[in-house]
């Protein structure tokens, strides 16, 4: 009897998918870096009966028409917008994901990305390494605190909640705003439920971990930069089109807010020439907010056993259409 076929988008460890290798026939895109061209990922699509896909790889309408034996996409990310999977229900075919595992790693990378925003680490190591740094002085490359400040987590997922956890640690003011009431963040992490207008105002640092949908596509537009104190930080590590990009350019470059740490774009990878990275007041990180080694391999193991289980007909561990 011939295995089913799958194909992965990316090179992995070949050690994150041996439990794969016992089912199925895969082959592999040999490149970590280099994405898999739209026409290859196509004729894939077309004879895959499983694909293991990166957040950067389109699995829109047009692909999944095509893809007729199709039976599960297993996502190496938490968030799934790159997938339309309204149109893979319709077709049965199962939409995974890899939540839980990657969410301590993601906080502290967002955490991360606040600290050095706000006491401008960038900045700082840049200046020592150009050679600038002839004399201690006073206000020398001088940042905003974060101890007892107020941090605004906007979408209090398990993400946001890993990042509450680590503000409490700084003796921070905890307020988020959340489709729902998380009542347990509220309890455990002194988390204050407020509205999104309410959070922008009050907020010293303003975190985005909201995931990219129809309602929270541009939420943080000219309007929203305004409604922030104008000493506030915006940090977002959640998906760039949740931002007007404009709209945050003329924010940094005209003092409507301080500063912000960006991990993800609109358009990503954003080029070299964005005027977003002209700024000094904007840090700028690639995207990597769960790339640790040790989370990555065990994202791909999760991957891995979730079209694993699919094609054996049991339940995968993390799907999220029903
Ligand atoms: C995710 O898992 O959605 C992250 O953005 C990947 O770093």
């Amino acid at each position: 009897m011939t295995k089913p076929y799958v194909f992965i988008t990316r090179k992995l460890p070949e050690e994150t998918i041996v439990d794969l290798l016992d089912v199925a026939d895969v082959s592999m895109w040999p490149y970590e870096e280099e994405p898999v061209p739209r026409e290859k990922l196509m004729e894939e699509a077309k004879k895959a009966n499983g694909l293991l896909t990166m957040l950067s790889d389109k699995i829109d309408n047009e692909l999944i028409n095509q893809a007729s034996h199709l039976k599960v996409v297993a996502n190496l990310a938490v968030g799934f917008d790159n997938i339309d999977v309204e149109e893979a229900t319709k077709k049965g075919i199962a939409i995974c994901n890899t939540p839980d595992v990657l969410s301590d790693t993601t906080a502290d990378l967002t955490f991360a990305l606040l600290m050095a925003t706000a006491r401008r680490v960038v900045e700082a190591a840049q200046y020592i390494k150009d050679g600038q740094w002839k004399n201690w002085g006073p206000m020398l490359l001088a940042g905003t605190d974060i101890h007892h400040k107020t941090i605004g987590i906007v979408g209090m997922g398990r993400i946001g909640e890993a990042v509450a956890k680590r503000a409490t640690g700084f003796e921070m003011e905890i307020l988020y705003h959340n489709r729902t009431r998380k009542h347990e963040a509220e309890s455990k992490l002194g988390a204050n439920y407020c509205s999104f207008e309410e959070l922008l105002k009050n907020s010293d640092f303003i975190v985005c971990l909201a995931p990219l949908t129809a309602e929270t596509r541009g939420m943080f537009n000219e309007q929203a930069f305004k409604q922030m104190k104008e000493t506030a930080i915006f940090i977002n590590a959640s998906r760039g089109d949740v931002v007007d990009e404009q709209a945050l350019f003329y924010a940094l470059k005209n003092g409507v807010i301080k500063a912000a740490g960006l991990d993800v774009f609109q358009n990503e990878p954003i080029g070299a020439e964005h005027p977003l990275l002209k700024l000094p007041n904007l840090v700028a990180i690639p995207h990597i907010g769960s790339a640790s080694v040790e989370t990555r391999k065990v994202m791909a193991e999760l991957a891995s056993r979730n079209i694993r289980n699919v094609l054996l007909d049991r339940q995968p561990e993390a799907i999220v259409n029903h």
